[in-house]
């Protein structure tokens, strides 16, 4: 995700940039850039790589101005390059900008500004906000930032800097974060606590809709209305360390945390009318091409072959295709079976994991065009595919993934319904239902996270064990693969995930008195079988935790323990079901000590086979 850093006052502000955007590394970033405002005018250095790179372009003699801002990019809109690297300007460098966050009608809003004579020179959403403020200027900052705001749909943390008004910085906030830090004589803007810490502990944090203007010795925070708004002055008491994950105790917990905001990212643009129009005309598709597909091959490693399987579930029950789901080390390997009319998808948070970019290789080389779904702009599987589907998750930094997983499967739905309504396949009626079903997950997200006490009860009895098993049924068998994978990774504790009917012809020799077995019974038309699954379980004594929906209350009679997940759809429950498992693995790992970032043995990105 990206950082942005500002800084005005009496000190030279680039040092104090560079080192701000050093504590933000941990968000991820791909590119980095200053722009100084001194007496010589405005001097803007970006640099696509580490910040190293960026200081080397700089140099020693930097300008001596008292202000500036700098951007660390994660890029979403535009590969990873100098040009695209932030701080942006428009057509002149009167109007600086940096910017996190995606806008969502930049398309229409470039086409529309380049009729009025403006030039771009990035591929960038964030550029339209530079031209946009240059377009409306009527020599007040803040007055034209709000009037630019009101065209842009989408989310942002953005500061914009004018030559012509140097004594201020001006930045606003919609869906990104956004503080200000206070000091004496000087004060800074960051995304992020860590950015500020070295100078100040006292910040205000910008809410949504909120502006603010910034000088060395004053801040001023009001509403889209101009209302003037007295804000509390919060005191930071966390470590420079828990600051960098956001005062959480590790990143996984965080991702986990950010999983709503991620959701709500990944829907951006893609779920319009509160869920009740599905567009991804980003992927270019004709209906031709859509109508053409008669098989689906989704193709992954680990957690994104995961994904891949609740895919399948969803893809067969809306689109009636058939649809192979398999493991890229797999396929590479064994020939596959493709037609010029498979529908080939590769799913990778990373973009580079060596397995699946061979496949997709693979697939080329047949003639196939493949579809990545990816969380990295620039990355090669983003590259070589011939269309992308971005995750929008943000920087996955823990090893075990969480927010990509739940993001991957939103993608793979959004693809889905997509499908279903260029092929005819749903009324409107139905597709609107799916849609705003779909859209309200975020919210339902966020109510089992604020659930997570009764989680960490939970993890208490199962960290003592060696060895527990996850069972479930069709979808639910897909979600307990991950469950059992993110418990063995993170806690060391083996996990076995079964089809819930397969228990009996082996695996059941295994119950013994009180082993955990995590039974997912969320599927409302087949409870009764899983109900019976959970019944020879706890015929030899197994300790059953479940997870079903709401409505499904006369299960805890059968059961130890159960987590009712809030009721949705039963094709979406996935999206809700995995948050307690990942939560459950969390906490079983911290119960016992495990590096639950680093686990051992195990890199981020797997770049060899
Ligand atoms: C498990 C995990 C891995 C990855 C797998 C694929 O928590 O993160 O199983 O899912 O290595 O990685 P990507 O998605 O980067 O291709």
């Amino acid at each position: 995700m990206c950082g942005i850093v500002g800084y005005i006052g009496r000190q030279i502000a680039y040092p104090i940039l560079i080192e701000g955007l050093k504590k933000l590394e941990y968000r991820g970033y791909d590119s980095a850039g200053v722009a100084l405002l001194c007496h010589e005018g405005l001097k803007v250095v970006k640099a696509k790589g580490e910040i190293t790179v960026l200081e080397e372009k700089v140099g020693q003699s930097f300008p001596a101005g008292n202000m500036g801002i700098g951007h660390t990019r994660w890029a979403t809109h535009g590969a990873p390059s100098d040009v695209n690297a932030h701080p942006h300007c428009a057509c002149t460098e009167e109007f600086t900008v940096v910017h996190n966050g995606i806008i969502e009608n930049y398309r229409a809003l470039r086409h529309w500004l380049e009729s009025e004579g403006h030039r771009f020179s990035s591929e960038t959403d964030t550029e339209v906000l530079a031209h946009l403020v240059e377009h409306y200027y009527n020599g007040d900052l803040l007055k034209t930032v709000q009037e630019a705001i009101k065209k842009v749909e989408g989310s942002f943390a953005m500061v914009v800097m004018c030559r012509g008004e140097n004594d201020k910085l001006v930045c606003a906030r919609r869906d990104s974060p956004l503080i200000i830090g206070l000091g004496e004589g000087e004060n800074f803007i960051a995304s992020d606590v860590p950015a500020v810490l070295n100078y100040t502990r006292k910040i205000y944090i910008l809410e949504d809709g909120e502006f603010a203007v910034i000088t060395a010795s004053s801040v001023q925070i009001c509403s889209a209305e101009c209302t003037m708004l007295q804000k509390e002055v919060r005191e930071i008491t966390w470590d420079a360390v828990a600051a960098e994950k956001g005062g959480f105790r590790h990143f996984m917990l965080k991702e986990i945390m950010e999983q709503p905001r991620a959701l709500r990212e990944t829907m951006r643009g893609r779920l319009l009318n509160g869920g009740r129009e599905i567009n991804l005309s980003e992927l270019n598709l004709t209906p031709e091409e859509i109508n053409d597909i008669s098989r689906i091959y989704i193709v992954a490693c680990g957690t994104a072959y995961h994904a891949g399987l609740v895919g399948k579930y969803a893809m067969e029950k809306l689109l009636r295709l058939p649809v192979e789901v398999d493991l890229a080390s797999e396929f590479r390997y064994r020939d596959p079976l493709l037609d010029e009319k498979t529908m080939v998808i590769v799913i990778s948070q990373s973009g580079e994991t060596a397995d699946t970019l061979a496949a997709l290789r693979l697939a080329r080389s047949r003639g196939n065009k493949v579809l990545a779904i990816t969380n990295v702009v620039g990355s090669s599987v983003s590259r070589e595919a011939d269309k992308v589907l971005y995750t929008w998750a943000g920087p996955e930094i823990a090893v075990a993934s969480t927010k990509a997983y739940l993001t991957q499967i939103l993608s793979l739905y959004l693809l889905t319904l997509y499908l279903a309504q260029v092929r005819g396949l749903l009324d409107r009626q139905e597709l609107e239902k799916a849609g705003e079903a779909l859209f309200a997950l975020p919210a339902k997200v966020e109510e089992i996270l604020s659930r997570e006490v009764e989680i960490q009860d939970i993890a208490a009895y199962l960290s003592c064990w060696e060895s527990t098993f996850f069972i479930g049924r069709n979808m639910d068998f897909a979600v307990a693969m991950e469950g059992a994978l993110k418990l063995k990774e993170i806690s060391y504790i083996h996990a076995e995930a079964y089809a819930s009917g397969e228990l009996k012809h082996g695996t059941l020799a295994l119950i013994v008195e009180g082993i955990p077995v995590i039974a997912l019974a969320t599927q409302k038309d087949i409870i009764e079988k899983s109900l019976s699954n959970i019944k020879e379980v706890k015929a030899r004594n197994g300790y059953v935790i479940c997870l079903a929906q709401e409505g499904t209350e006369d299960l805890q009679n059968e059961v130890d323990r159960v987590f009712y997940l809030p009721a949705t759809e039963d094709f979406l429950t996935p999206i809700l079901s995995v948050v307690p498992l990942q939560l459950l693995s969390y906490y079983a790992a911290v119960a016992r000590c495990c590096p639950v970032d680093k686990p051992r043995n195990l890199a981020k990105s797997v770049t060899v086979e």
